[in-house]
């Protein structure tokens, strides 16, 4: 049973694989923007298990008030209320910071607001410094498994702006704001966990 906040069960399935990379990741203090928050399970349950970060929840206009509830109820001292921010937006709310997380959100923005998203962090990081993005992607063209193919119709089906995002692509508009692919992980589900550095 799950009381009235809005709740995910994917992110309660993804968060613990997720969280073990993040903290390989996220090694320094420093305060990390998440983009796309939702319901707000990750950023609870990330800036619970990792103290010396100051969690910044945001989400556009409309959706960022989603994880209100859930983060005043977690009484955690590193998690901060969450920004209204949409990518598409300038300037952001929150420019600078020291890295980046986004769960699921590259599939259901247009191009271009992807495109807005990896400008918008590439110009808030500084030097090595790492975004984080989860989600499901192609690779050469192809899905990974015949679920994320069936997916992708799905969401395509939906709006058409809305897709599963191609890993060529995405590492083109990267290279063209100064971002660089340092890690891909593979994650449960058919899902990866990408880490983009600033160069
Ligand atoms: C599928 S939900 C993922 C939510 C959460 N990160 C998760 O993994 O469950 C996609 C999120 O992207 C956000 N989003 C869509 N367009 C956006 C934009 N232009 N700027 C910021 N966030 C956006 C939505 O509001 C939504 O919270």
């Amino acid at each position: 049973m799950h009381d009235s906040k809005p709740f995910s069960q994917a992110c309660e399935n993804n968060k613990q694989c997720i969280l073990d990379v993040l903290r390989t990741v996220f090694t320094q203090p420093g305060i990390i923007l998440e983009i796309g928050s939702g319901t707000g399970q990750h950023a609870v349950h990330f800036s619970s298990a990792l103290p010396h970060l100051t969690w910044q929840p945001s989400d556009k206009p409309g959706n960022a008030q989603l994880c209100q509830a859930r983060i005043k109820e977690a009484k955690l001292p590193n998690i901060l209320p969450p920004l209204e921010l949409d990518v598409n937006r300038a300037p952001w709310p929150l420019q600078v910071f020291d890295g980046v997380f986004s769960a699921n959100t590259a599939h259901i923005m247009a191009w271009p607001e992807v495109a807005a998203m990896f400008r918008g962090v590439a110009a808030g990081l500084g030097s090595g410094q790492p975004f984080c993005l989860y989600g499901p992607f192609r690779y050469g063209r192809r899905h990974t498994s015949d679920s994320n193919h069936q997916f992708d119709l799905h969401l395509r089906n939906q709006a058409e702006h809305m897709g599963i995002r191609d890993l060529d692509d995405l590492r083109q508009l990267a290279s063209t704001v100064g971002l660089s692919l340092a890690d891909d992980a593979a994650m449960p589900a058919n899902n990866h966990l990408l880490v983009w550095r600033k160069q």
